[in-house]
């Protein structure tokens, strides 16, 4: 069974960068073939892999309210544009969403791409969701259920709250969420225990588990500059240790 992982938070809490650390973790340990979607309309995630996109579900949905080629089926064009825009990758696959619709549109094209996706989703044992801020958009992808919800604060008191708010959204959204887990990202290190007491008192309180602290890192940093993958990192280094570390917590070992 294809289980699903979403990322969700605030804004330039780390939720692409956590995504990219996930993606060396799967792939590293042998959990594959993984599906990397990249659903910020602002998509970014390919620049921490270094790939490059040449198509996005977004464009496809335009070309599909345009005319066929001759001779082939809506959904034998979607396929073949479906497996043009996926681009490949040592196990790991990476899809782009694009921008989305218009608000309020209805169209066959969404329909037949919710289809197609769906079809597509069976071929991975771990989708990866990297999603930009706000649940709204995780609830328009279509995902049959979400079977971990990670949640990314920044390492402040109202970070932390705007998580526990976000775990608490999740309910209305009529998405079926199976398991809600908390990083904290950026934190000093060692963590304040001012910090610490906000973290436990927001997992006593509420359904998020605490999956774990990921420290502000001089490695990212210099990786991002460099404009060099994170799938390169090295193993042995302690951004990548520390963060196998809270994966190990989540998906076992
Ligand atoms: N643990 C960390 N240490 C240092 N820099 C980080 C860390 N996590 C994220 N960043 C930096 O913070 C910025 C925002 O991170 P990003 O993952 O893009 O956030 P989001 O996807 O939630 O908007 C990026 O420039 C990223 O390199
Ligand atoms: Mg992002």
């Amino acid at each position: 069974m294809t289980q699903v992982i979403a990322l969700a938070g605030k804004g330039g809490t780390g939720k692409t960068t956590t995504a990219a650390l996930l993606l060396k973790y799967l792939t590293v340990h042998g959990k594959t073939p993984a599906l990397a979607v990249d659903a910020d309309a602002n998509a970014n995630l390919n620049e921490l892999l270094n790939l490059e996109v040449h198509s996005t579900l977004g464009a496809i949905r335009k070309e599909l309210k345009g005319d066929l080629p001759p001779g082939m089926t809506r959904d034998q064009y979607m396929e073949m544009k479906i497996h043009q825009a996926l681009i490949e990758e040592q196990g790991f696959d990476l899809m782009v969403m694009g921008q989305p619709d218009g608000p309020g549109c209805y169209c066959a094209a969404n329909q037949y791409l919710a289809m197609t996706m769906d079809r597509l989703a069976d071929n991975y044992k771990y989708i990866i969701v990297d999603n930009e801020a706000g649940m709204e958009h995780l609830s328009r992808l279509n995902l049959r259920k979400i079977d971990y919800l990670l949640i990314v604060s920044d390492p402040s008191a109202r970070g932390i709250l705007t998580a526990r708010r976000i775990a608490e959204l999740t309910g209305p959204l009529q998405l079926d969420i199976h398991e809600q887990y908390l990083i904290v990202n950026r934190a000093p290190d060692p963590i304040p225990s001012a910090l610490q007491e906000k973290i436990d008192a927001a997992v006593a309180e509420s359904k998020l588990q605490l999956a774990g602290i990921i420290p502000a890192s001089e490695e990212l940093v210099g990786q991002e500059l460099s404009g060099a993958s994170y799938l390169q990192l090295p193993d042995d280094s302690k951004i990548i240790q520390q963060a196998f570390a809270i994966f190990d917590r989540i998906f076992g070992q």
